[in-house]
């Protein structure tokens, strides 16, 4: 892969429709979790696994107050950018606001309402060492069917089915990507898909096609707090470790 050293992008936009009225005021992603704000834990994995740039993407309404919280990134030994995204077109569409700052490298990218254990610095290893195409990283969970699912033949994932009606597995897919600087090429390709965004999922699927994604299972705990309930296990998990 390119000799350029990986770049973190974190996408906190969307409207938090689900964590009303929690989120009237402010964005999902400052709202509390364990003792910090939700954003926090997305910054410090990214420096924890050696990412030194990072670019956060939110919405206009609330960008000020997550600069405010974040700031120039000095405080987590990391330079943060901004960019805007202007309306919630979805999560490929909020990715493709980085293609400037990857500036013709590879990207690690975290939704900014998911929560987990692990470190990040092995699987940033394995997928600079494969060298191209994309990386997700899968969890077994209880209820795919609110998450991306992928469908194995094998040990191959042959396509991943956005918040399908009858699940073809108990795995979800997070929140956790890697990508190719190519990524944006693909973004190119996308039409947006029946609820109006462009799809993360959609992009995995080129990969899948192509023969390029590889997948690994996360060991310690995962979950997203995009809603009342899952909000309420991010707090719980965060504060037991
Ligand atoms: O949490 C993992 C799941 O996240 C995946 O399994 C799904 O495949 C993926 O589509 C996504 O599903 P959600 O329906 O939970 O995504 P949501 O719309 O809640 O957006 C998740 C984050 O993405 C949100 O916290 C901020 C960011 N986002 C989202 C949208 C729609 C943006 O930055 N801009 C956007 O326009």
């Amino acid at each position: 892969m390119s000799g350029q050293p990986i770049r973190g992008v974190i996408l906190a936009g969307g409207t938090g429709s689900r964590l009303l009225p929690l989120t009237r005021v402010t964005n999902k992603h400052l709202l509390p979790v364990g003792s910090e704000p939700m954003i926090f834990h997305a910054v410090r994995k990214l420096v924890d696994a050696g990412l030194e740039h990072l670019l956060v993407v939110t919405g206009v309404e609330h960008m000020g107050h997550v600069v405010g919280a974040l700031g120039s990134g000095r405080e987590f030994g990391c330079e943060i950018t901004y960019r805007v995204q202007d309306e919630a077109g979805g999560i490929a569409q909020a990715l493709g606001l980085a293609r400037d700052f990857a500036s013709g490298g590879p990207v690690v990218v975290l939704l900014g309402d998911n929560l987990f254990q692990d470190r990040l610095d092995g699987e940033v290893r394995r997928f600079l060492e494969g060298g191209h195409g994309a990386r997700v990283l899968l969890k077994e969970v209880a209820n795919p069917k609110r998450f991306g699912v992928p469908k194995f033949a094998g040990d191959r994932i042959v396509r991943i089915v956005e918040k399908p009606d009858i699940a073809p597995s108990n795995y979800a897919v997070t929140g956790l990507y890697f990508y190719a600087a190519d990524v944006f090429d693909v973004i190119d390709t996308l039409v947006p898909s029946a609820r109006g965004e462009l799809e993360i999922t959609d992009v995995n699927n080129a990969y899948i096609a192509q023969g390029t994604l590889t997948w690994s299972v996360l060991e310690g705990w995962w979950t997203d707090a995009g809603t009342h309930e899952s909000l309420a296990r991010a707090n719980r998990l965060v504060r037991q470790g």
